[in-house]
């Protein structure tokens, strides 16, 4: 058996669709790009068939990724796979991901299909798929909860259609480790021609157990893991991909097994992740988590002086964790900015230098010490939200002891300013009425956070927005040192998703 495990991402596709986790396609692209550098073996750039904004994400990745495979969803329909197909021919490593359920459940109250029924549509679709690209993925949805007898002769079946990996997904994250092993070397065991198909696995993590499961599925021999970086995804989130890499990275005692991820890569694509979608990491999270390498107690703290070994099973370095670099001041050049965004992985035209490098120089008139979260926070409202409907153009709040709070805000709405004012019960308040006036937007706000992107007092405040409207979620963010500013920059930056999301809905099955 290989001894190489493929690492599948699908951050921009199963991590999508964490509630309010939309991106726009200049986030997805960028994304992908740096999915690429870190070194995923495929990309799973979206699902073509959900709505024309998904499938232009996936065409513009798949003229724009060279090394990884990009994959595209499609359900086991020709015009679900005719879309992905038009939506990924462009790459140079083109998939087309197929998926029918299998387990009764699903059949039953779902599909109302037998199981014959399903057989027949997964191989239809399977040999409709290997008529477009040699690459094909077969994905038998609920697997765990299949009856085993029954997902291996759909597996059986799909791989004599031309599927070259065939995925066994816990898709409500029920299974428990030693069970899903089992069922893995099951599937290996009586899948009688499984030689000539990689064997995948994609959990769910409802019960914790996402990455235990993975890695006991890689222990019993299947060979590819799907993953999302900092594990975003359907509810509780898919297995993340730091964790179970730097699990196989570790422990090769264990896995004697290898993937092609630049694990010093793993940092700066979460930080890239959480930037992007607003969703935030946990300090305790493993590998990526503020607080995954810091020591407090105190004999802790003595031992790792003593000898790191003590208590420290990896390199912060390993995963691209350097200490936060004071870096920048307002005397710094263009030239300086730009080999020092080089070196964050940040490679940006001429014009998105241009871009950054007037807000670096805004934000170094007011802040001594730039860092690099506060570059990252530039990037991500200069450059990554480019495609905004609206804009903060002008803001002006009374606040204090004996005023009743007013908010002036200046909106720009796809181009054309507008004005209003109004009051509030606080001047956070006042600002977010003013700018559902001007932007007409019944959104509700579901949660307000705010925290410092750096130390001191002077430190950008970083705000992130939960906001609903019409059934539809959307996260916005936003950050300047003056914490009424950045809460308007969230709130705008949530409306302008959820304007996204109304144009662009997700839907999976
Ligand atoms: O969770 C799941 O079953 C999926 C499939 C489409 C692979 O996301
Ligand atoms: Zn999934």
């Amino acid at each position: 058996m290989s001894d190489r495990v493929y690492i599948f991402d699908t951050t921009l596709r199963d991590g999508e669709q964490s509630p309010g986790a939309s991106m726009n396609i200049a986030e997805k692209l960028r994304l992908a790009t740096k999915l690429e550098a870190l070194g995923v073996d495929v990309i799973e750039a979206g699902f073509p068939a959900a709505s024309e904004g998904d499938f232009e994400a996936v065409s513009q990745i798949a003229k724009k990724i060279k090394n990884s495979e990009v994959a595209g969803l499609a359900r086991a329909t020709k015009e679900d796979i005719d879309r992905a197909w038009g939506a990924v021919q462009y790459a140079a490593r083109p998939k087309i991901h197929t998926f029918i359920a299998t387990s009764d459940i699903h059949l039953k109250y779902k599909l109302d299909m037998s199981r014959e029924q399903v057989i027949e549509h997964a191989v239809e679709a399977v040999r409709y798929a290997k008529s477009l690209t040699d690459n094909v993925e077969f994905s038998a949805e609920d697997g765990s909860r299949s009856d085993p007898d029954y997902l291996c002769k759909v597996f059986e079946a799909a791989i004599a259609a031309g599927a070259t990996v065939v995925n066994l997904p816990d898709t409500v994250g029920y299974a428990i480790p030693e069970e899903f092993g089992s069922m893995v070397k099951y599937v290996i065991a009586n899948t009688p021609n499984i030689g000539k198909a990689i064997l995948s696995v994609h959990c769910h993590n409802d019960l914790g157990l996402a990455t235990a499961n993975t890695i006991a599925a890689i222990g019993a021999g299947a060979r590819q893991a799907e993953v999302t970086i900092n594990g975003i995804g359907e509810r509780a989130g898919n297995t993340s991909l730091e964790e179970v890499v730097m699990a196989i990275h570790t422990r090769r005692n264990f896995l004697p097994v290898e993937t092609n991820i630049k694990t010093e890569s793993i940092y700066p694509s979460s930080r890239l992740v959480s930037m992007i979608t607003g969703i935030m990491v946990q300090p305790n999270k493993a590998i990526v988590g503020a607080n995954a390498f810091a020591h407090e107690a105190g004999i802790h703290q003595d031992g790792m002086l003593k000898n790191p070994m003590t208590y420290e099973i990896m390199k912060p370095e390993t995963v691209g964790l350097t200490a936060s670099k004071l870096i920048l001041g307002k005397h710094s050049g263009r030239h300086a900015l730009r080999s020092h965004l080089t070196d964050m992985g940040y490679d940006l035209s001429s014009e998105e230098l241009d871009v950054v490098f007037t807000k670096f120089k805004n934000l170094a008139d007011r802040k001594k010490h730039v860092m690099d979260e506060d570059l990252e926070a530039i990037i991500a409202e200069g450059i990554l939200r480019t495609t905004d409907v609206f804009k903060l153009e002008y803001l002006q709040v009374t606040a204090g002891t004996t005023v009743l709070p007013m908010a002036s805000v200046k909106l720009s709405i796809k181009g054309r300013s507008v004005k209003e004012a109004s009051y509030g019960n606080g001047p956070i308040d006042a600002t977010f009425n003013t700018i559902k006036k001007l932007a007409d937007s019944d959104s509700e706000l579901l949660r307000f956070s705010i925290s410092a992107l750096t130390g001191g007092t002077d430190a950008q405040g970083e705000v992130t927005v939960r906001l609903k409207e019409n059934g539809l979620i959307a996260l916005g963010k936003g950050s300047d040192p003056d914490i009424i500013t950045a809460s308007a920059l969230a709130f705008v930056n949530g409306l302008n998703r959820l304007e996204y999301l109304r144009d662009n809905p997700l839907r999976h099955e």
